[in-house]
């Protein structure tokens, strides 16, 4: 049975009182925070740096899962893991040379992930699995949250699970396998069927009043599949 982990995206947080958001979706039984980086060049929207993320630092242990939508890439990477970032991941397209940066975010003593957008293909895992803790699905178009779920994601999904499967097997170790974009309670049991072990969710809890009761309903869901 597989681990199910649900991480709520800051990005439909309360940005005047993030610190309290993150607190209140870890007590009611969130995994993981994801943090959204956009520059305003790679996709249209502007969020936060790592002042923000050093700021919500101290306000759990959960892991800190920052998605970086920046290009370049690797002058963050450095500045995200002194802020306290657990995991760090980036689109391929926006590096220039992936397995360098990928390269950087170990060294600095984050775990790394690729990013895959609805048109992006999976072939760019190909020569970097042993460097890969995550592997990230889009199921929107990244810069804005609350997208609709673009429904052939779920077979990209099923292609990474295969992939991850086939070489853990072989070479052993952990890879996660994460889905953002448009997921909600009546969809994660399909995408958790589809090999997800991950969940991105924004609006679907930070757009609901009771984030207890959204991630219950997620993990009841969750529970159909395993
Ligand atoms: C989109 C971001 C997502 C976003 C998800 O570019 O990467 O993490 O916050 O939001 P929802 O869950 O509302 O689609
Ligand atoms: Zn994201």
């Amino acid at each position: 049975m597989r681990d199910f982990r649900i991480a709520p995206s800051l990005l439909s947080a309360d940005f005047a009182c993030l610190g309290q958001e993150v607190r209140d979706v870890i007590a009611a039984g969130a995994d993981i925070i994801h943090f959204d980086v956009m520059d305003n060049h790679y996709v249209p929207n502007l969020t936060v740096g790592p002042l923000v993320c050093e700021a919500i630092r101290p306000h759990t242990k959960a892991p800190i899962d920052v998605h970086l939508m920046v290009k370049p890439v690797d002058s963050l990477v450095p500045m995200f893991a002194k802020a306290g970032a657990d995991i760090i991941t980036f689109h391929p397209e926006a590096s220039e040379h992936i397995d360098r940066t990928l390269g950087l975010i170990k060294e600095s003593g984050c775990k790394a992930g690729l990013v895959f957008n609805p048109g992006t293909s999976l072939s760019y895992l190909d020569h970097v699995m042993d460097k890969i803790d995550m592997v990230l699905i889009m199921s929107v178009n990244p810069g804005f949250g609350g997208q609709s779920f673009i429904p052939h994601a779920l077979e990209k999904v099923r292609a990474a699970r295969q992939r991850i499967d086939e070489y853990t097997a072989k070479h052993g170790g952990e890879i996660w396998l994460e889905v953002d974009g448009g997921v909600k309670v009546d969809n994660i049991a399909a995408v958790a069927a589809a090999g997800a072990d991950t969940f991105v969710a924004g609006s679907a809890i930070y757009g609901q009043p009771d984030y207890q009761a959204v991630i219950a309903a997620m993990r009841a869901e969750l529970a159909k599949v395993a």
